[in-house]
C-alpha cells in the first residue's frame, strides 16, 4: 500500500476525449483516491461536459499485491467492469495497468483497456486507451489533474 501513498487525497481538473467513432470533447474531471484503512486505495471519479452536464462517472480499487504490482477492480454505470494488473514506479511515480473488460448485453462493447497514472509534484497525469467498439487498442482520453487542498 505504501507504493500508492502519493495518490491520496482529490484531483481535479481538465481533460480531452476522442476516439475514431465520435466527435472529440473536452472534459472536467474529479477523482478521489481514499485510504479506508485496510490495504487497498477506493477510487472514486466524477467528469462534467463544459456545460455542466454530469459526465461518465467510476468506481473501483487499487491495491499493490506485491512490491512495484499493482492491480485494479473498476465498476462503469455504462456496463462495463475492468479488472487489470500492472506495475507502480516510485521516482517518477507511474502506473500503467493493462486490463481486460467485461461488458452486459446491451453495453457498448469494450474488450480491453490500458490506464496510465503519473505524477510529477501536485499534478495528475491520467490517460486511458481502450479496444471498443470492434478496433484495436487506442486513446480515449487524457487529464491534467490538480491536487486539492484537503478538507
Ligand atoms: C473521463 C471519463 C470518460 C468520459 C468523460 C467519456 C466521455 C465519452 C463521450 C462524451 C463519448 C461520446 C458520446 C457518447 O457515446 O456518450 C464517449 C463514448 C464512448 N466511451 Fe467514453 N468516456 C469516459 C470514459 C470511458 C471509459 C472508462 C470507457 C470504457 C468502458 C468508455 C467507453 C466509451 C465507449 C465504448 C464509447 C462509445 C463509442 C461509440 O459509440 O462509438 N469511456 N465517451
Amino acid at each position: 500500500m505504501e507504493a500508492l501513498q502519493p495518490l491520496i487525497g482529490t484531483w481535479r481538473g481538465e481533460g480531452h476525449g476522442n476516439y475514431p467513432t465520435i466527435e472529440a470533447f473536452d472534459y472536467t474531471e474529479e477523482i478521489t483516491f481514499a485510504d479506508v484503512g485496510k490495504p487497498f486505495l477506493v477510487y472514486h471519479q466524477r467528469t462534467w461536459a463544459p456545460d455542466g452536464r454530469p459526465l461518465h462517472v467510476e468506481m473501483g480499487y487499487l491495491r499493490t499485491p506485491s512490491p512495484g504490482v499493482v492491480e485494479i477492480t473498476m465498476a462503469l454505470p455504462t456496463g462495463q467492469a475492468e479488472t487489470g494488473v500492472g506495475t507502480v514506479a516510485a521516482d517518477p511515480f507511474q502506473i500503467t495497468l493493462d486490463c481486460v473488460v467485461a461488458s452486459t448485453p446491451s453495453a457498448k462493447p469494450v474488450t480491453g483497456s490500458r490506464r496510465a497514472l503519473g505524477l510529477d509534484g501536485d499534478v495528475l497525469q491520467t490517460s486511458y486507451a481502450m479496444a471498443a467498439m470492434g478496433l484495436e487498442l487506442q486513446p480515449h482520453l487524457t487529464s491534467r489533474l490538480v491536487r486539492q487542498a484537503a478538507g
